[in-house]
């Protein structure tokens, strides 16, 4: 999957110092409900053991640079709080600081969708955002997400804020 600018290719080994460059910057995880990265090494174990099916999780690769600077993915359904239907997958993405408001997120999320849409049945996907991360909202609006109306709080996303609830029908 790529456009001018983008690539989402499978995470590699090799992307671990790259990884734990952009994702120990305290102002990226706690956004998306993780902690910061402590070192390369945790980054690499991430590679290993959450970025490992090819299948569903990408990095987002910078074309002029070659480097990764932010994760995109679906899981196969959803292990939280949020009123996912059945088997109903949920979204999850994030990008480097120097990268934000450059589109690139959007763009990303738009090439996962348009994948999803050639080569699965999925039929809808869930997402959710704290409240008091609205860029993570905004990029879900401009890819045809709706907000369902609903908030829900889930503590094992490590704060109590509220989470907005979105969904978009494929
Ligand atoms: C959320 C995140 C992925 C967005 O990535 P990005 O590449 O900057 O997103 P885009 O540039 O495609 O779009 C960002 C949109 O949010 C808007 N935005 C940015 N800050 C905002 C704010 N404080 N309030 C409202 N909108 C805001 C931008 O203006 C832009 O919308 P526009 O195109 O209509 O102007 C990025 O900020 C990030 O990684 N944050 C930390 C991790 C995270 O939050 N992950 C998602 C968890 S649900």
């Amino acid at each position: 999957m790529e456009t001018d600018r983008i690539l989402l290719r499978p995470w590699l080994k090799s992307d671990a110092e790259a990884l734990f460059k952009y994702a120990s910057d305290p102002e990226v995880g706690p956004r998306a409900g993780w902690p910061p990265h402590k070192s390369v090494e945790e980054s690499l174990e991430i590679i290993r053991t959450v970025f490992n099916d090819a299948t569903n999780t990408w990095a987002i690769v910078l074309k002029e640079t070659g480097e990764p600077i932010g994760a995109m993915g679906y899981g196969p359904s959803c292990q939280c709080n949020l009123p996912a239907r059945e088997g109903e997958p949920l979204i999850g993405y994030w990008v480097g600081r120097p990268y934000w408001n450059q589109g690139i997120c959007t763009e990303a999320l738009q090439i996962m969708i348009a994948h999803i849409r050639q080569t699965t049945e999925i039929k809808s996907l869930i997402s959710g955002h704290f409240i008091d991360n609205p860029a993570s909202g905004r990029v879900m609006e401009k890819c045809g997400f709706v907000p369902t109306g609903e908030t829900v709080v889930d503590p094992s996303q490590g704060r109590d804020t509220p989470i907005r609830v979105l969904r978009l029908e494929i």
